[in-house]
């Protein structure tokens, strides 16, 4: 098999926020780097220090100390991020970052459709491609055309969750940050948009996801665990092949074999 291909790499990372005379350090000498095709998955306690790694990572933010380097399209150029300014990390993100929140974020006065148009047409030179590729992608994400031209607050959590996935995806981003985007959804909600971000990285997209639940974690194939602001462990766990609980499937056995090692991964390091 081929080597993975590095998206992005990261070192020496290092976050401190400052509030008044206390400083705290989040991320501490992080290194650390994303691969092409992997479905990445960041677990962790709460205030271990997720978030604010999927935010130096994409560029949301920028890390008190160390790089950020991508290495972006078929040439692999080389773009070290961690200088950028706020307008520059703007365009960097729009041209090869996506991203899907727990809170989906839709702007309410403008119809599901425009919602991912208005982040289309940043980079989409042809409008007419762009309303295929939404259409396209809304469908494959089981949202009904009589639904397209809804409001946001029309359409039921799951649908827009769905739709904040379809504008994260639209301009085919480099890799799509995912930070617990299923974390505010009922279970079957959680399923339907997990079988998405699933059958994207079958499509070949990247992504890389913080969770809390072994649910979500189980569909990445590359499990990364942060403790205090530094990633104690990680495990290879080889492609998603679906849910061990399901008699039904196929490669159940792989599965729940699959399942098992990823919690006592977890369970070692004292999840
Ligand atoms: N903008 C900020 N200013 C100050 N402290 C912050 C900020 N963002 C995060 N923190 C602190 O950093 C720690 C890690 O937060 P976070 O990355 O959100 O953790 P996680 O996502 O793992 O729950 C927390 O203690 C949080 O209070
Ligand atoms: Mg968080």
């Amino acid at each position: 098999m081929d080597s993975k291909k590095a998206i992005l790499s990261v070192k020496d990372l290092s976050k401190t926020f400052s509030n008044e005379s206390v400083q705290q350090h989040v991320l501490k000498n992080l290194n650390l780097s994303i691969y092409k095709g992997d479905f990445t998955v960041i677990m962790g306690n709460s205030g271990s220090g997720k978030s604010t790694l999927l935010y130096a990572l994409s560029g949301m933010d920028r890390p008190s100390l160390g790089t950020i380097t991508y290495y972006t399209g078929e040439e692999q150029t080389e773009t070290e991020i961690s200088g950028f300014n706020n307008d520059r990390l703007a365009i960097f993100r729009k041209e090869h970052v996506g991203f899907v929140f727990q809170q989906n974020y839709l702007n309410d006065s403008m119809s599901a459709l425009d919602n991912i148009m208005v982040c289309g047409l940043l980079k989409w030179k042809d409008r007419k491609s762009l309303v295929d590729r939404a259409g396209e992608l809304l469908k494959s994400v089981e949202i009904d055309e009589r639904d397209w031209n809804k409001f946001p607050t029309q359409l039921s959590g799951g649908q827009q969750q769905r739709v904040a996935v379809v504008r994260g995806v639209i301009n085919s981003p480099e890799v799509l940050f995912a930070d617990e985007p299923t974390g505010a959804l009922n279970s079957q909600n959680t399923e339907n948009v997990l079988d998405i971000l699933s059958n994207l990285n079958d499509e070949g997209q990247s992504i890389v996801m913080v969770t809390h639940t072994i649910k979500a974690a189980e569909r990445g194939n590359r499990i990364i665990y942060l403790a205090d602001g530094v990633i104690s462990d990680e495990i290879d766990l080889g492609p998603y092949v679906g849910d061990y609980k399901d008699e039904s499937n196929p490669n159940q056995t792989e599965a729940k074999e699959r399942h098992s090692r990823l919690k006592t991964f977890l369970q070692d390091m004292g999840w």
